[in-house]
């Protein structure tokens, strides 16, 4: 599982973080990205469209790894398993997630933000954590303080990220790629401009390239 996590994170610098209305524009939102280079998407669970986005996303979008974000318990963890999610991502982790993960084959990619709370995901044997929220939480100076002590962790950084700053984070040796919204602006989602947001996947794609 955690190979599969890894490959999938792997794939792109920067892991969109989407907030999305109606299945039908995630379906075009999705393609936009992934013709820009960005087939890891994270769709997150904030609105009542959410989990039918991520099934058309499966269902519609060649090439494309839809994961469920803003899991805040293992009944949203299941839904968004069932709706064809290829990994899940928590702000955070709770005993009940936890489990839901261990009970199944699809990949949790859980958030910490201290040397406590990565250190007992290391203990679930989870070794690559969403730091969340990145900028707040002391971004990436933070992380890089980290990489010695907490050695053979991996981190995906979210939260404020943007195409400022994220060479910062990508630069570290412990993170595997960025979370970030800003390739998918509200303003151009709502435009339609999807030749819009794939120039900006582009870009981010190019970041370690
Ligand atoms: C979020 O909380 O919506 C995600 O972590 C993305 O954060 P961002 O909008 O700062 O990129």
């Amino acid at each position: 599982k955690t190979d599969n996590l890894l490959a999938i994170l792997r794939a792109q610098p920067v892991v969109p973080v989407l907030i999305v209305d109606d299945a039908k524009s995630a379906v075009l939102l999705a393609r936009a990205l992934v013709a820009g280079g960005l087939t890891a998407i994270e769709i997150t669970m904030r609105t009542p469209a959410a989990l039918d986005a991520v099934k058309a996303v499966a269902a519609e979008v060649e090439g494309a790894n839809v994961g469920a974000g803003t899991i805040l318990n293992a009944r949203d963890f299941d839904a968004a398993v069932k709706a064809g999610s290829t990994f899940i991502v928590s702000p955070g982790a709770t005993r009940g997630i936890l489990d839901a993960a261990k009970g199944s084959d699809v990949p949790l990619l859980p958030g910490a933000a201290t040397a406590s709370e990565v250190m007992a995901l290391r203990e679930e044997g989870l070794e690559i954590l969403k730091f969340f929220p990145a900028e707040q939480a002391g971004g990436a100076a933070y992380l890089k303080s980290v990489s010695s002590p907490l050695a053979g962790t991996l981190f995906c950084p979210t939260g404020g990220i943007s195409l400022k700053n994220a060479r910062d984070y990508l630069s570290l040796p412990n993170v595997v790629c960025v979370g970030g919204s800003w390739v998918a602006p509200k303003d151009l989602v709502a435009a339609g401009d999807w030749a819009g947001i794939t120039t900006l996947a582009r870009e981010a794609a190019a970041l370690r390239g």
